[in-house]
This record gives structure tokens, sequence and C-alpha cells, in this order.
């Protein structure tokens, strides 16, 4: 017996206990234990229940485990032997039944749910396939494929309640144990062999085909560059075309095959740095202060977002706007925001009413000295934020945090507007707000370490994914946007279209290309902050083609117009013959001879430059960490996720070729804003990457 599984006999039963915290991972001694204690019960009961210990059944394999060379018994062994048991297993499933959690399930001869559980095949999420039966077993027992193609080839998990709509659990109940022990009391002495999924045969029919052809063309176009999707369908597609040891042989290869790819390690890697990210820094101590009522300074783009955050996470928030019109404006813009989704059936009409029932509002500071979180989220002038930070000193209470969403103003000044530095940092949300999972955390000099762990806590309570910066000109994100924009604009001026531009990048796995996003975000906002900017002679050179796009009233998106014609129905967007005009006259106009550019240097500029200001960033210590960069690119901007962040991309790269190439651009022509990194060019030398950098710091 291991520590990790034991069992108890009630009755006739033997209970199986799996107890491994935090999640019941299938670690190397849970899969000894397993085998162990069923080989026991074999000669003690006449039937067995499976279950798990912390209200989880079991949340899959140990992921820490995967690159390692596996410790025997191996999953597909255990559950092998699981199936084959001489008498009749229960699953009794409650919390997280994932992957090869829910492989296990499936290996017992019966299971019995609660109805809040989790079940689901989350492999794909890893870039991985199911490797322990999971794409052959559960085709044979669910009513209908299409479940059983959506569970594997989407990764999300479904209820209790469903799984028993679907036919993959034999009941519901509230304790699942109890139920199970009960059932396992009815089957024991009774035949079992047809509940051995192994047993079931399938057969591929012409209609069958037909559905995994049509599922396989829908899967691939939503994975947007990730191999792990179609590759799991097709397993599915083999049990079908295979009988059932070979099936499984061709999972099992899968499985391997993929577990050593890029694509799986880069999504482990973000799967740990996500995680990694919510946790304190290292020295930072204390509990969180106790946060119940929120107060929004600007009930605008932003301050609307996060209002809707808060309230649906179920916080009173009190909104500050400067007239009654402008709260008008916001209250109508969140309810109609949320009402958007009662067609849909995401909400109802009752939950709309029940969050717009907890934003009260006000145009008197004084009303928001009851608030224990004030985020601010007026307009972006140094001014602006000073007087609101030195009226908001007046009114709020003592311990109050008080936040800035600010993008790019130096929040150590704003901290200096109040007599209390120490309660001031970043929140810093991104757009639309209520939507987008990031929130950058911004620990200015004098942020006390009980309001940093208090914005973790809120990260955490109102689901969203922090990642700390400290303070710097644009944090963590913004900052990196700067040098990416910029090649992706200089490479138009050297010849590339804005199309060619923006395709190179979304084959490359980003959800838009940068041109697409400048226009989305509109092409005036870079324009009047560059005016307020001292820039050189290169950087207004590489944006004369936006500045004279907004000149002649092409803003992007909302102007119908910018570096593209948009469609004004559909949003469609074509070639603006405008912008081909101004970007063909702006090239002769600085004498550049423009040349054709291959899809391989537009990656390579736009992602190399990006990860070269990362590594500025980490050198300075705005980030403490290569993978909260990565996470900071995931949850904010859009990266391909399965590409791990522009950090973890470097690495894949491999350093040595991204510092050659920085060196060669920065003795280039008209590349003065390389600037190689000290600390990618060290690591490149030492044969290191950035996961060495983030393990001995
Ligand atoms: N292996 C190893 N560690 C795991 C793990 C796993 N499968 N799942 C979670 N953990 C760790 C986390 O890293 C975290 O560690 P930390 O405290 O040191 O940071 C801790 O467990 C708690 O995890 P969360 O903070 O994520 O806890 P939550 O309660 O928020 O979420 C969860 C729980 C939904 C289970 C979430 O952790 C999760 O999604 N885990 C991954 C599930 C998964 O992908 N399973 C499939 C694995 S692949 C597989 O089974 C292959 C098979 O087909 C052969
Ligand atoms: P916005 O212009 O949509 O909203 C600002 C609101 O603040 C307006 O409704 C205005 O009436 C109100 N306001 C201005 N001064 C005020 C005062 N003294 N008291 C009370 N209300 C006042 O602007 P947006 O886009 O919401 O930006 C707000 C802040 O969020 C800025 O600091 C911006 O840099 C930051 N931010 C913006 C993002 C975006 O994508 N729009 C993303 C992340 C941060």
């Amino acid at each position: 017996m291991t520590h990790s599984v034991s069992s108890e006999m009630r009755g006739d039963i033997a209970v199986i206990w799996i107890d491994n915290p935090p999640v019941n991972a299938l670690s190397f001694h849970v899969r000894q234990g397993i085998v162990e204690e069923l080989e026991k019960a074999q000669t003690q009961a006449k039937a067995a229940v499976l279950a798990g210990r912390g209200g989880t059944f079991i949340a899959g394999a140990d992921i820490r485990e995967f690159g390692k060379p596996i410790i025997e018994p191996g999953l597909p062994t255990v559950l092998e032997a699981v199936e084959a048991s001489a008498i009749p297993l229960v699953a009794a499933i409650e919390g997280n039944t994932l992957g090869g959690g829910l492989e296990t399930a499936l290996a017992c001869h019966y299971r019995i749910s609660s109805a809040k559980a989790k079940l689901g095949l989350p492999e794909v999420k890893l870039g991985l396939l199911p490797g322990a039966g999971g794409t052959q077993r559960l085709p044979r027992l669910l009513n209908d494929l299409g479940d059983a193609i959506t569970i594997v080839s989407s990764g999300n998990p479904i209820t209790g309640s469903k799984a028993l709509e679907i036919g993959l659990v034999d009941g519901v109940s509230e304790i699942a144990v109890e139920a199970a022990i009960e059932l396992a009391e009815k089957v024991a002495g009774q035949p079992f062999e047809g509940r051995c999924l192994s047993k079931v045969e399938l057969t591929m029919t012409a209609p069958i085909k037909a559905t995994f052809d049509a599922a396989e063309i829908e899967v691939a176009k939503r994975a947007r560059g990730a191999i792990a999707p179609l590759r799991a369908l097709q397993s599915v597609r083999a049990a079908y075309e295979l009988p059932f040891v070979d099936g499984i042989k061709q999972e099992r290869a899968g499985f391997v095959d993929l577990v050593a790819t890029d694509q799986s390690k880069a999504l482990r890697h973000i799967f740990f740095a996500e995680r990694q990210s919510a946790k304190p820094p290292v020295n930072v101590a204390g509990t969180p202060r106790k946060i119940s009522r929120i107060g929004i300074l600007g009930a605008g783009t932003m301050g609307g977002g996060i209002a809707m955050t808060y309230a649906e996470a179920g916080f009173p928030v009190t909104m500050l706007e400067m007239s009654e019109a402008a709260l008008d404006k916001g209250f109508a813009t969140m309810e109609a925001n949320w009402s958007r989704g009662i067609r849909s059936g995401r909400i109802t009409a009752e939950g709309v009413a029940e969050r717009m029932a907890r934003l009260s509002r006000t145009t008197r500071f004084e009303d928001l000295g009851d608030c224990d979180l004030i985020i601010e989220a007026v307009f972006e002038t140094m001014d602006v934020k000073r007087e609101v930070f030195q009226k908001l000193d007046k009114v709020a209470k003592q311990g109050a945090i008080l936040a800035t969403n600010t993008s790019y103003l130096d929040i150590n000044e704003i901290a200096a507007q109040t007599s209390r530095p120490e309660d001031v940092l970043g929140m810093h949300y991104f757009s639309p707000a209520n939507i987008m999972p990031l929130l950058e955390i911004v620990w200015a000099d004098k942020t006390a370490d009980d309001v940093l762990l208090s914005a973790l806590d809120m990260a955490k309570k109102t689901r969203k994914t922090p990642a700390i910066s400290r303070v710097g000109h644009g944090f963590i994100g913004n900052r990196m946007l700067t040098p990416y924009l910029r090649q992706a604009n200089l490479l138009i001026l050297e010849g590339a279209s804005p199309e060619q531009v923006d395709k190179a990048l979304t084959d490359f796995g980003w959800a838009m290309g940068p041109i697409s996003v400048s226009d989305l975000a509109g092409l005036d906002i870079g324009y009047k902050s560059r005016k307020d900017q001292d820039l050189d002679d290169h950087e207004k050179h590489v944006y004369l083609v936006a500045d004279r796009l907004v000149e002649a009233g092409n803003l992007g998106q909302k102007s119908g117009s910018g570096f593209y014609e948009y469609d004004p129905k559909t949003r469609a967007r074509s070639e603006n013959p405008a912008a081909t005009k101004i970007i063909e006259e702006v090239r002769a106009e600085l004498g550049i001879n423009t040349r054709a550019i291959g899809d391989e240097e537009i990656v390579e500029r736009t992602m190399f430059a990006l990860a070269n200001e990362g590594a500025h960033v980490l050198g300075e210590g705005v980030a403490q960490r290569a993978s909260d960069i990565d996470v900071v690119y995931n949850h904010g901007y859009g990266y391909p996720r399965w590409r791990g962040g522009p950090m973890f991309y470097a690495s894949t790269v491999g350093l040595p070729k991204l510092a050659e190439r920085l060196v060669e651009w920065s003795n280039g022509s008209s590349s003065q804003h390389w600037n190689p990194s000290d600390l990618l060019m060290t690591l490149a030398e030492q044969g290191k990457n950035f996961g060495d950098f983030d393990q001995e710091n």
C-alpha cells in the first residue's frame, strides 16, 4: 500500500481512496497504489468503488511527469488492469474528473457522479490527446458520436448532470461515493463483461464517415495552427476503423508523439506560468485587506468594463463621473452589453437586472468614502490623474486601496499626489475589461505588501489572470508593443503590404495581425500620443503612413477606413486604395527602394523585436519572470497560446539565433532602435534560455 492510495471495507465492498492533494493527479505512486489496492480488493471484496479524497476524483495525469522517463506502471497498464478486474468497479465521480481521471472512470464498469462534478478530456489544451484509452472508450460509451467528438476535440468539461444526459455516467447523486457503494452492492456477483468498453464493437458507416469528415474541417479551422485537436479527433475516428487493441496502440503512439512537440511543451509551460504569475513575489508577506465595496472613477470604455467585472463577481460598485449625462451613457452601455447575452442564453433578464442593481452612481467624490478599493479609469493625462488622486486622498477612508488603470503613466508620481502612497498601485485591465482575462498589477515603489496581495486576491475573486509589473513606461505589455508595431510599420515601408504583414502573423497564430489591430484600436490614438512625444526622425518616418492616413480622415474601423477599408454592414475588410496611394507616396518621399519581403522575415522581425523588448523588461526587473511576460501576451494581446508566449517562443527558436539576428539588424542602416538586450545576449552566450533565468532568480 502506498501513502496516496488506501482502502477500507464497507461490508463486501472495497472502497479504494485516492488521496494525492491538491488535485489527485495520477503521479506514479498513485498508479502503483491503485494496482496494489485493486489486487487486494479482488481477494477480499465482491465489488469495489474507486473514489477520490478532498472532493475531487482525479484531475488527470501528473503533468510534471511529462517529458521524463515513465515510471512503471504507466497509466494504460493500470487501466488495463482496472477494466480486467475480476470484480466490478464503480467510479465515484466528484469534483474535477479530467484527462486520465476520466479515462480511469471509463475503464471502470459503472460510473456515478455528483451533479456538479466536472468531467472532461482537456488534453488538447496541453497540446496532447488522451493517452490512456479516452479516444477509444468514450465513443464506445456515448449515445451520440457528436458528443464524443466535442468532448475530445474541444477539451471543455461538462457537468455530472450533462454527463448523465449523454450517457457518460449511470447515475447522479449528491454524495457520489455513497450511491456508488449502493450500486456496487447491487451489481456484486452479477456478470459485467458487457460493461467493459473495450469489448464494445464499433463499425464505420457512410454517415459516420461523413460526420468525421465534416468535424475534421471544422476542428482544423478552429484550432488556428494548434495540431492537437485534429490529432485527437483522428484518434476517435480510428476507434471506428481499428479493433480496440490496435486503436489503443495508435492512440498511445499519438500521445507519445505529441508530448515531445514544441506545441505541447509551450502549452504546458503556459499552464504552469499562469499559476506562477498569480503567486505573491518572494518576500511579500501579509494578508489581503478586506474588500467589500468597489468605487470606480470614469464610466467610459474601461470604467464600464471594470464595473461589469466586479458586479459579475457579486461586488457592490459605486461609479463616479463628471456629469449625470456621462453616467447615463455609461450605465446604458453596461446594460446593453449584458443584455446582448440574453438572446444567446448566456444570461437571463433577471440576471441583468441583478447585476445592474449592484451598481450605484454619483458625481460627488464624498460618496466614495465607504469604498474599500477605488479604481480610477479617467482620461489618460497626468494632470487629470493628479487632480483625481488629490481629491481621492481627501475622501477615501483609511486603509482604502487606490488603484489606477493608467496605460502608460508613472504610478509613482500618481501615488505621490496622496498622503498614502503605500495604498496606491496600478490595476491595469484590458479592453473589453469584462471579457479580457489579463490584469497587469503594477507594483509601485511604495505600494504596501498587503495592497499587492489584495490586488492578487481580487484578481482571483473576479476570475482574472494576474501578472505583476514594476513601474515603467507601458509596464510590461504596452511597452513591448512599441517595437513590435514599429517593425510592422517598417515592413510596409520596405515593401510588404498591410495584408501580407497581417497574414504572416495570423498564420503564425495571432488572433489578429498588428495592422488590423491598429485599425481596430483607432489610428488616431497613436497619432495623438506621437504628437505629445519628441520623436527622432527615424521614428517619425516609421509612422508617416499612419499619420498621413489619420490626417486624411482614415482613423481605422471607426471611420470606415484606415490601412484597410471596411464594409459598413459586415465590417469585412478590403484593400484601401487611399492607403495604398499614401504608402507609395511615403516610400517615394523617403527614397526607399522597395523589395519583396518574405513571410519568414515578417515573423522574425516582429517576433524577435517583441522578445528583445521582453528581455529588456526582464533585465531591468520590470517583470519578475519571463513566464510572466508570456502570461501577459497570452491573456492580454491574443498571442498564440500554443507558442507559449514571446519569451518561450524565443527559446524554441534558440537565443543564439535571435542574438545573431539582433546584432545583424542593429548594424543595419535604419535600425538604431534594435538595441539588443544585454540579458538576452548573455543568456545566448552561456547557452541558456529564459526558463533558466526564471529558475535561477
Ligand atoms: N498535474 C500536476 N499538477 C497539477 C495538475 C496536474 N494534472 N493539475 C493541477 N496541478 C497543480 C497546479 O499546478 C497547482 O499547483 P501549485 O499550487 O503548485 O501552483 C495545483 O495543482 C492546484 O491547481 P490550480 O491552481 O489549477 O487549482 P484549481 O482548483 O484552480 O483548478 C483544475 C483545478 C481544474 C484541476 C486545474 O488545475 C486543471 O485544469 N488542471 C489540469 C487538468 C488536466 O489538464 N488534466 C489532464 C492532464 S493530461 C492527461 O491526463 C493525460 C492522459 O490522457 C494520459
Ligand atoms: P474613456 O474616454 O472611454 O473614459 C474616460 C471617462 O472618464 C469618461 O467617461 C470621462 O467622462 C471620465 N472622466 C474624465 N475625467 C474625470 C474626472 N475628473 N472625474 C470623473 N470622471 C472623469 O477612456 P478609457 O478608454 O476608458 O480610458 C480610461 C483609462 O483607462 C485611461 O487611463 C486609459 O489609458 C486606460 N486604459 C484604456 C484602455 C483602452 O483600451 N481604452 C486599455 C487599458 C487602460
